[in-house]
């Protein structure tokens, strides 16, 4: 794992988009894999900037997400295709139907969870996955649990995820119970893997994912075993692995 310390959020944005901008400019008909959440929204403004001066293109991109809660309508504005199209996709000039996030209100979600997993299979797999990490190691929506589920999946989340999450909604009870989420076996199959972490609230996760032993209980743990992993992560989050004499 190529690990970056910046100083702060800023600088671990700006670092983030310049690895996305590479893959872009280096494979303009790449497959993203994307992410949502407070901590890539100072990496996506970079990369909107950039592509408004003319620095880079969407144009033959392809992306798909790694979640949505389950129950929210593409249009509820705490919905992470909203979030995507607000963000990033309504910026920039990536072809509407080459962007796939997770529909939360999708009735048949076996097949839905199956028909995900096969359209990355076929394109060959994600050529970069952008990741944050849950206060409780999750990545996407793998919660901590005694396995780790290999393919896209509809999931309970935890109550620490919606603790964290009810910042973005009126009240906790409107949170989503569930959520539909890549799976593992999809996430380590991308050709490489962007991990990004802000704020000391990330630091223990952050510690456990780089130092832990590969478990389970914290889903991020599994990247040490992915052979192309950059994280790119501001002091606070490394404040822990930095204290225990870690050099990053
Ligand atoms: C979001 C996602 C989640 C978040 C994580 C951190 O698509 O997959 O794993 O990355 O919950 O969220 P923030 O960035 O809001 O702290």
């Amino acid at each position: 794992m190529k690990i970056f310390r910046e100083k702060d959020y800023d600088a671990m944005s700006r670092r983030a988009a310049t690895v996305i901008a590479g893959e872009i400019v280096h494979n303009p008909a790449c497959l993203l894999g994307l992410a949502t959440g407070s901590t890539p929204e100072g990496a996506y403004k970079y990369l909107v900037d950039w592509y408004k001066q003319g620095l880079i293109s969407f144009r033959g991109v392809l992306s798909v997400n790694l979640d949505e809660y389950k129950g929210l309508e593409p249009s509820h504005d705490q919905s992470y295709r909203y979030f995507m199209q607000s963000n990033l996709f309504d910026h920039v000039d990536i072809a509407p139907e080459n962007t796939r996030v997770p529909d939360g209100l999708t009735k048949d979600a076996l097949a839905f969870c199956a028909g995900y997993d096969a359209y990355i299979r076929a394109q060959g797999y994600v050529d970069l996955q952008l990741l944050g990490i849950g206060r409780n190691g999750h990545i996407g929506f793998n919660e901590p649990g005694d396995c780790f589920v290999k393919e896209t999946h509809v999931v309970d989340l935890t109550e620490s995820t919606i603790d964290a999450n009810a910042r973005f909604f009126a009240t906790r009870d409107d949170v989503p119970r569930q959520a539909f989420t890549m799976g593992i076996g999809p996430i380590m199959a991308a050709k490489k893997i962007l991990l990004i972490a802000s704020g000391e609230e990330k630091a223990e996760a952050v510690y456990n994912t780089i130092c832990g032993a590969v478990d389970p209980h914290c889903q991020g743990s599994i990247l040490q075993l992915h052979p192309d992993v950059v994280m790119v992560a501001d002091e606070a989050a490394l404040s822990k692995v930095i204290a225990a004499g870690v050099k990053v």
